[in-house]
């Protein structure tokens, strides 16, 4: 019986003992003579016998040295039918398949807008144009664009999760709502995703963005849990004034002190643009896509403000 390092006694055999210290020891060469003369007759000068090999054991199996080695499980990946484009040829991206991508309804009204009459409206209304002026700040326009989708990515995980755990905890429906939300969400890193290949983010952006995220997913998980409707309706905002950012993106380009260059590849295969399509083109689409979000979250807002849950109301999904 051995007593091991966190106390509990524990049976071991000597040859378990033996393979234990052939492994962890760079001493070895002097216990193994310890144990081959351990209870041999070499204190009557015959010679060391070497030592038995280690027989594998059920957790593991023996080395080329004797040594016992842990079974190694090979477990890379797991194979699927690789996705092809319309021409036949590999799908190059791993984060999204052919059925995420989509042809965004660019048609949509952008000057659509939520008067805030209550006081949670106002509220909601002020803390957006807030937010708004610390992501705001740059006028670098991509550099703007990203920023914001940093933040724009966190509303639609934080309010998707805490739907996830309310339907587990109260045994019900969500109405859709958790695979809205979480659809949105994944169409704004997206957008991250698009804007990272225009611009890429100085040391003290990485550092604001950093701080912008800690303080929050955590005030927008607590805001979401006492208000959300208020939280709905934040974000609302938060989507109409990047409606009115990627506006001010376009008249930049529109004039030419943005240059109009060629579109992200990533960005071609996730709207469906034409192959030529311009830099414009895609703040086109995500300024749609900002569009629908501001629909979705201000119609789950009136939901609350109704007195209802969300579950009660069929979420739009797919809406983009
Ligand atoms: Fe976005
Ligand atoms: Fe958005």
């Amino acid at each position: 019986m051995k007593k091991g390092v966190t106390g509990i006694f524990y049976a071991i055999s000597e040859q378990q003992e033996r393979s234990i210290l052939l492994r962890h020891y760079s001493v070895a060469p002097a216990l193994l003579r310890y144990f081959s003369s351990k209870g041999s007759a070499s204190s009557t000068g015959e010679t060391h016998t070497p030592p038995p090999s280690v027989k594998p054991s059920n957790s593991g199996s023996a080395g080329g040295d004797g040594t016992a080695k842990p079974v190694l499980s090979h477990y890379w990946g797991i194979v699927t039918k690789r996705p092809v484009r319309e021409d036949g040829k590999a799908w190059p991206w791993n984060s999204f398949r052919p059925t995420d991508a989509y042809t965004p309804d660019v048609s949509i009204d952008l000057k659509k807008h939520h008067t805030p009459l209550s006081f949670v409206d106002k509220f909601a209304y002020w803390t957006s144009y807030k937010l708004g002026l610390v992501l705001f700040l740059q006028r670098r326009y991509g550099c703007r664009a990203m920023m914001l989708e940093t933040v724009a990515a966190v509303p639609g995980m934080v309010g998707g999760m805490l739907l996830h755990c309310r339907s587990l905890r109260r045994f019900e429906h969500s109405g859709g709502w958790i695979k809205a939300l979480l659809e949105e969400a994944e169409n704004e890193r997206m957008h991250l995703m698009t804007f990272m290949e225009v611009v890429q983010p100085k040391w003290y952006e990485r550092a604001l963005v950093f701080a912008v995220q800690g303080v929050f997913f955590n005030a927008y998980m607590v805001c979401y849990i006492a208000f959300p409707r208020l939280a709905h309706r934040i974000v609302g905002y938060l989507e109409e004034e990047a409606i009115h950012s990627y506006t001010e993106y376009i008249k930049e380009i529109d004039k030419g002190n943005i240059p109009n260059t060629p579109a992200p590849a990533i960005a071609i295969d996730y709207w469906r643009l034409p192959k030529d399509a311009k830099i414009r083109d895609v703040v086109q689409v995500v300024r749609a896509d900002e569009a629908h979000h501001r629909d979705v979250n201000h119609f789950a807002a009136d939901i609350h403000l109704k007195g209802k849950q969300l579950r009660e109301a069929p979420a739009p999904l797919g809406y983009h």
